[in-house]
């Protein structure tokens, strides 16, 4: 929205290239307009669609993609994605000399070069609104829940969400902790008094997934009865906060002011 509303104001042409760089394979690509931006601000998902490219990968793949750019007179391209999308448009940058801007958009937080990325921010909302509903049944039965939360290589929503959360512990794919160790902490806080705790597992945690480690952590902790949540694609959609409308509005009017200047291969 902010791409085409910004661009559009300097008098430049907006096209929408649909279900990313497959639709710039197959020319799926239409002009968009300030006002075809219009009612989207609050909306989560992509009115553009979405998709993995395979073929993208490909010389041959990365040709059709030019071709089709040139049939519609579109000199610069800025790419909302993650790393994929992002080294998909540095090689095709550097094979067909077009200006890619990238802008940093993957609810995983994992790109270097930026604090934040598009979309982070709600998904830690969302995931620690579930977790503040769940502490309710844990607490109430005093039960040790482990909440799965999304993070395939990143641990960065389940440690922004077990922070925010309170939760006793935090596994993450980017540190190691034994069965053993966590039966050890969960052991110690109960003695404290603790009636109740939840241990929240990035997906792609290094010990494994939540219902893994809950089977095997249970065995280690007869006494405690346990619960398993995966939170899953509830994180992935819904309306964005406050803090990822203005990120995404700031990085989209920069990113026209950048390619405006001259700029290409790099990320806002
Ligand atoms: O890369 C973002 C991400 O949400 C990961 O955290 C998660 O593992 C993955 O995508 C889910 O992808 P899919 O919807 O294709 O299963």
């Amino acid at each position: 929205r902010a791409v085409v509303r910004t661009a559009n104001y300097h008098d430049l042409h907006t096209y929408g290239i649909y279900r990313g760089y497959d639709g710039m394979i197959n020319g799926d690509i239409k002009r968009i307009e300030t006002r075809d931006v219009a009612n989207i601000l609050h909306r989560g998902g992509t009115i553009l669609k979405t998709a993995r490219s395979k073929e993208f990968r490909t010389k041959e793949g990365r040709k059709k993609a030019y071709d089709s750019l040139m049939a519609y007179d579109i000199d610069a391209c800025i790419v909302i994605g993650g790393d994929g999308s992002f080294t998909g448009a540095k090689i095709f940058q550097e094979e067909y000399n077009i200006p890619f801007i990238g802008l940093p958009g993957t609810i995983d937080n994992d790109l270097i070069g930026t604090n934040y990325t598009i979309g982070f921010d709600t998904a830690c909302n969302t995931a620690i609104e579930a977790i503040d509903k769940i502490r309710d049944t844990a607490d109430s039965h005093n039960r040790l829940f482990f909440v799965e939360v999304m993070g395939r290589h990143s641990g960065y929503i389940a440690l922004y969400t077990g922070i925010g959360s309170g939760a006793g512990t935090v596994l993450l794919p980017e540190t190691n902790t034994s069965n053993e160790e966590l039966a050890s902490l969960l052991t110690k806080a109960a003695k404290r008094g603790k009636l109740f705790s939840v241990v929240v597992v990035a997906e792609g945690n290094n010990s494994g997934n939540a219902t893994e480690v809950a089977e095997k952590v249970s065995k280690l902790l007869p006494d405690h009865e346990t619960k398993v949540a995966v939170i899953g694609h509830l994180q992935r959609g819904g309306s964005p906060t406050s803090f990822d409308r203005m990120l995404a509005s700031r990085l989209g009017y920069e990113a026209v002011n950048a390619l405006m200047a001259g700029k290409g291969n790099t990320a806002i």
